[in-house]
C-alpha cells in the first residue's frame, strides 16, 4: 500500500463507513427515534454524500459546522453550543431548524432575535443537566459537580420560558445501551414534569452502537420503552464516534530509531499530540496493524514517538515480529472519529494527506494534501 498514497494519510474506508451506516440504520427504524449526525466527532465532508443517502441531518456545534451541514448535508443542523456570539448569532438562527442553549440567560439574550428572525420554523431548546456520571474520564464527563454544561434539574424554574420546545441532554460517552437506559430512567427522574409539556428530547451522543458487541436490541427495547411512555416527544440521538468507528487508518512511517535508559522509541512522521490527541486525551492506546498490542518477551518492542517537541507525544509500548527500520510503515487503525476534527499543526507539524477509498478493491484517492500555505494561512 505504501507507495500508493503519501504518508502521513489519512485513509476513509468507505465499505465499512457503509457498514456502520446499515446498523445505524437499523437502530432508528427499529425504535422510532431521530438520529443525527454530530460532526464534532466526525465531518469528513468527501464523504457526507455517502451518509446522506441514510442520514440527512447533522447535528452543528459552530457557525462552521452549521454551514458545512447547509453545504453538504444540504439541510439545517440542529445546533447546540455552550455559548453563542453576537457576530454569529443571526446567521445561525437563519441556517439551523433546531437552537439549543444552554443556559437560561442565554435564551433570555436572544430571544429578541429569535422573535425578529426570518426563521419562524426554529425550534428551540435548553440543554440541561441529568447529574448522573456513567463517563469514567472527567475530561469527557458533562455531569461533574459544578459543570458548565447545562442546567440542573433543581435550578429550572416551574414554568419554562415560552419558546422553550424541546430538551438536550448529553451525558454518554462510548456508552453501553445499559447506560443509555439509565440515563433515560434518569432523564425521567429529574425532568419528568417538563417532559409533558415539550416537543423533543435530545440524548446526545455517545451511543456507541457500532461497537461489536453492542447490545443493539437493547437499546432498541430501552428507547421504544421510553417512546411509548412519552408520546408527545420526538426522540433524538446525535451519535458522532458510532458513525465513524473503525472506518479507516492513519499511515505513518519510521523515520529515527532512538534508545535511550533501555527504551526503544521508534520516531514517526506523525504525532499523537497533532494528529491522535484522544490517544492523549483519554488516553488509549491505538492498534497498530501486524504488531502485538502487549509487548512479548524477547520480540523487539517499542514506544512510538510523536515528531512534535512535546515530551509526552508518545504511547507505547507494542511488539513486532522483527526489528524495525527507519522507513517502515506504521498503520494506526480507526483513526477517523475525533482525529481530523481535532488536528492541529502545533510546531508547523506536515497534516497527514487525506484519502478516500471506495470499494476493499478500488485504489486509494488522495482528495487532500496539505502544503505551507495551509500552515500560514492560518495566521494571518
Ligand atoms: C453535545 C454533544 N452531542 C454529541 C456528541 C457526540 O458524542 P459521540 O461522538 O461520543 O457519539 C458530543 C460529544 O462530545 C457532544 O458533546
Amino acid at each position: 500500500m505504501g507507495s500508493q498514497i503519501p504518508n502521513p494519510c489519512y485513509v476513509l474506508e468507505v465499505d465499512k463507513l457503509r457498514s456502520n451506516l446499515e446498523k445505524i440504520e437499523y437502530v432508528r427504524k427499529s425504535s422510532g427515534v431521530t438520529i443525527l449526525l454530530a460532526f464534532k466527532a466526525f465531518a469528513f465532508w468527501p464523504v457526507l454524500n455517502i451518509v446522506r443517502e441514510k442520514f440527512g441531518v447533522a447535528t452543528a456545534s459552530s457557525l462552521n459546522e452549521v454551514m458545512l451541514a447547509n453545504t453538504y448535508m444540504l439541510s439545517k443542523p440542529h445546533t447546540y453550543a455552550p455559548v453563542y456570539s453576537p457576530e454569529d448569532i443571526d446567521e445561525i438562527i437563519e441556517r439551523s431548524s433546531h437552537l439549543t442553549f444552554n443556559s437560561l440567560g442565554l435564551i433570555e439574550r436572544y430571544r429578541e432575535k429569535i422573535r425578529q428572525s426570518r426563521n419562524k420554523d426554529l425550534s428551540v431548546g435548553l440543554r440541561v443537566n441529568p447529574e448522573l456520571s456513567q463517563v469514567e474520564t472527567d475530561l469527557y464527563n458533562p455531569c461533574l459537580p459544578g459543570s458548565r454544561l447545562g442546567v440542573p434539574a433543581d435550578e429550572l424554574p416551574e414554568e419554562l420560558p415560552e419558546e422553550i420546545e424541546g430538551f438536550h441532554v448529553h451525558a454518554l460517552c462510548e456508552s453501553s445501551a445499559a447506560e443509555t437506559a439509565s440515563l433515560l430512567g434518569q432523564i425521567e427522574k429529574k425532568f419528568g414534569r417538563w417532559l409533558g409539556k415539550l416537543k423533543w428530547l435530545n440524548i446526545g451522543g455517545g451511543h456507541l452502537m457500532t461497537r461489536a458487541g453492542y447490545d443493539t436490541e437493547g437499546l432498541i427495547e430501552a428507547l421504544r420503552a421510553f417512546r411509548s411512555r412519552h408520546q408527545n416527544l420526538e426522540l433524538i440521538l446525535e451519535p458522532g464516534s458510532a458513525f465513524g468507528w473503525q472506518t479507516g487508518y492513519l499511515t505513518s512511517r519510521v523515520e529515527d530509531i532512538v534508545e535511550h535508559g533501555g527504551v526503544k522509541t521508534a520516531m514517526l512522521n506523525v504525532s499523537f499530540a497533532c494528529h491522535m490527541p484522544d490517544c492523549l486525551e483519554m488516553p488509549y492506546k491505538p492498534v497498530i496493524r501486524g504488531a502485538h498490542h502487549e509487548p512479548v518477551a524477547g520480540l523487539p518492542t517499542y514506544r512510538m514517538g510523536g515528531c512534535s517537541c512535546l515530551s509526552g507525544d508518545y504511547v507505547g509500548e507494542w511488539s513486532f515480529d522483527k526489528e524495525l527500520k527507519v522507513g517502515d510503515e506504521i498503520i494506526f487503525e480507526d483513526m477517523m472519529h475525533y482525529t481530523t476534527v481535532k488536528t492541529t499543526m502545533f510546531n508547523g507539524v506536515k497534516h497527514p494527506s487525506m484519502a478516500v477509498q471506495d470499494s476493499k478493491d478500488s485504489e486509494i484517492r488522495v482528495v487532500r494534501s496539505f502544503d505551507f500555505s495551509d500552515y500560514v494561512g492560518r495566521m494571518g
